[in-house]
């Protein structure tokens, strides 16, 4: 396994392996890695020749100082499950400096409105952030394929339109939700989580599935009414939104059509720890 922290290292390296037919799959990460970055990275490895993974905490995408700083460090653990996965991946972990240089702050994009419901409503210029580092590293890396998880739903929907806007040559792939056995669905942040309570916080994913069989015959809004109704119930719960929208265009729905996809969305504390998860409806 061969590691870079510099830029202007990892381009070179990559400049000697890169030609016709190879093909380059990038797994973007903020570490502490779990069987959801893995399973991208075991994608990756069986679509792409060479496999680069990244690990960076970065920093513009956080809203709040103290979840930034709140963020696990677990780079010895992560390169250790890493070497498991294969032997052959190339590890990018760069400071803050040698992605930002002096100027550690957000670019400025478009995204049609994207990154303004949900998350993004919640989390103000987390995309902003989002789409700074990931431009960074597309830029760096230059892959071919770059593999991001279902859970960040809509961080996935924004990293296509950035693709659409910018013309970068890369198809992105949206990867399934990696989910523990009792259906929490895989996040560095569920460590935070005590015992019982990361069991108990299976009630998001089986309110989320209960909600998909209602959606065949209710409407969107009495839906998202009887969801809210259900966390209203659970004292150790704190649930933050639950949307319906359209799964293209993250749109509230006003009437069911029959050729759209809709995906339900949920962010919901649990002991003071923020979980978000979704799920297709139809
Ligand atoms: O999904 C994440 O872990 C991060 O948002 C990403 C894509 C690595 C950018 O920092």
């Amino acid at each position: 396994m061969l590691l870079f922290s510099s830029k202007k290292e990892l381009i070179a390296h990559l400049a000697t392996l890169k030609n016709t037919s190879t093909t380059v799959g990038l797994v973007p990460t903020m570490g502490a890695l779990h069987k959801g970055h893995l399973s991208l990275i075991k994608k990756a490895i069986s679509e792409t020749k060479v496999v680069v993974v990244s690990i960076f905490v970065n920093p513009t995408q956080f809203d709040n100082q103290d979840d930034l700083k709140k963020y696990p460090d677990t780079l010895d653990a992560d390169l250790a499950s890493l070497k498991n996965v294969s032997e052959e991946l190339i590890v990018f972990t760069p400071s803050a400096i040698e992605l930002y240089s002096n100027n550690i702050s957000s670019k400025e994009y478009d995204f049609d409105g994207l990154d303004k419901t949900m998350e993004g409503k919640y989390r103000s210029n987390h995309f902003l952030g989002v789409a700074t580092v990931v431009e960074k590293l597309f830029s760096i890396v230059q892959p071919n394929k770059a593999y991001f998880g279902e859970k960040d739903f809509q961080q996935l929907l924004i990293i296509k339109k950035l693709i659409e806007n910018t013309n970068m040559p890369i198809e992105i792939i949206g990867c399934p939700i990696v989910r523990e056995p009792h259906g929490l669905a895989m996040s560095s942040r569920n460590e935070r989580l005590p015992k019982d309570l990361r069991i108990k916080a299976s009630f998001i994913y089986e309110t989320l599935l209960a909600a998909k069989e209602i959606f065949g015959t209710k409407s969107a809004t009495n839906v998202m009414n009887w969801v809210k109704n259900k966390f209203g119930k659970q004292p150790e719960f704190d649930l933050e939104y639950v949307k319906i929208t359209d799964q293209e265009t993250l749109n509230p729905i006003k009437r069911k059509q029959k050729n759209t996809k809709y995906r339900a969305f949920i962010a919901v504390y649990v002991d003071g720890v923020r979980l978000i998860d979704n799920i297709a409806l139809n």
